[in-house]
């Protein structure tokens, strides 16, 4: 086994801003790419084979005639036929993973591996893909791990920067200037899957559809006061409104005490605003701060979480990083 040559690249995890789970239903959301990214890197093989390599699962190698396997690795394999099968290519490879971002924990780990994934073979087989096409082919690894995502997270991930998305409308880049802000996220330390929230919200939704219409309704208008506080900057408007959030949250029935213990401490500690980001139940808590304000609030959350992450809205998305 011989490598002909590789191709490095990586791709920034995600936080939702405001509007998780509205989104499934078609309401808007905004999503932001953070400074903790994924690492691809791409090789071609002279045998006739794909192998997925990662430091947290292990290796795998699959002769390309697979059916569904039930792997943590399996979605990166997809992606990588989806990329062969653009490039009209039956080329043997390996991908080598390397990620920075705590999986399950509402951070959009596995898009930000998926989109690494699909540009590194992109490039690795000369394919002049777009960011649609790198966004696209990253989506088969979503619906396989998530079911049926909203398309955010690939998103978010391939463009960067403040990504204001709703399904079946497409997205666009908000132009914000963030350096007077940090994100400060802690984690509950309780697991969850995306996709069983994501139903449970949906089957509320739907036994209570006269009453969570109007929340869903009032979600649509928060995430477009959002935007327009984003515009201008006032990230004490945007705080007010992420807190605001929380509650429509609250009420779909995603938060539990111990994410509400995070919320309140971060609050308390003087953060512009404190909510789960993603799907909830478990996983992260996100936390907007003034710059100054940002390492005290980190050290309250420490108290209460195992892990707590201060970062920055990356405006950088999926980046080339040699090859
Ligand atoms: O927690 P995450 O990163 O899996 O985000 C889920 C976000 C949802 O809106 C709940 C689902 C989706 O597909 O957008």
């Amino acid at each position: 086994m011989r490598p002909l040559g590789n191709v490095t690249v990586t791709a920034p995890a995600k936080a939702i801003l405001v509007g998780e789970h509205f989104v499934v239903a078609g309401c808007p959301a905004i999503a932001l790419a953070l400074d903790i990214r994924a690492k691809a890197t791409a090789e071609l093989l002279n045998e006739d084979v794909i192998e997925i390599v990662s430091k947290e699962f292990g290796i795998r190698r699959y002769g390309g005639k697979e059916t569904r396997v039930e792997d943590p690795l399996y979605p990166v394999y997809l992606v990588v036929k989806e990329v062969l099968k653009l490039a009209g290519s039956n080329q043997g490879l390996k991908v080598v993973i390397e990620s920075n971002i705590p999986p399950a924990a509402g951070l959009g780990s596995s898009a930000a591996v998926a989109v690494a994934t699909a540009s590194a073979v992109a490039k690795l087989l000369g394919l002049n893909a777009s960011l649609e096409e790198i966004t696209r082919t990253a989506y088969t690894g979503e619906v396989e791990i998530h079911k049926k995502p909203s398309g955010i997270d690939n998103t978010v991930s391939a463009y960067g920067g403040a990504i204001y998305f709703s399904i079946g409308k497409g997205f666009e880049r908000l132009d914000v200037n963030f350096s007077q802000v940090r994100l400060v996220l802690a984690d509950s330390g309780i697991q969850r899957s995306t996709g069983t929230l994501v139903a449970r919200v949906l089957a509320l939704k739907s036994k209570h559809s006269s009453v969570l219409d109007q929340v869903y309704a009032a979600a649509t208008v928060l995430v477009e006061n959002t935007r327009d506080a984003l515009e201008r900057e006032d990230f004490t408007a945007v705080g007010e409104l992420m807190n605001i959030n929380h509650g429509l949250l609250s009420a779909i029935g995603v938060s539990n005490a111990k994410l509400e213990e995070l919320i309140y401490t971060a609050r308390q500690a003087g953060a512009l605003g404190a909510k789960i980001t993603g799907a909830g139940g478990g996983g992260m808590i996100l936390a907007l701060c003034w710059r100054e304000d940002a390492e005290q609030i980190a050290m309250e959350l420490s108290k209460a979480s195992t892990k707590v992450l201060m970062t920055s809205v990356s405006e950088k998305g999926v980046t080339l990083e040699s090859g």
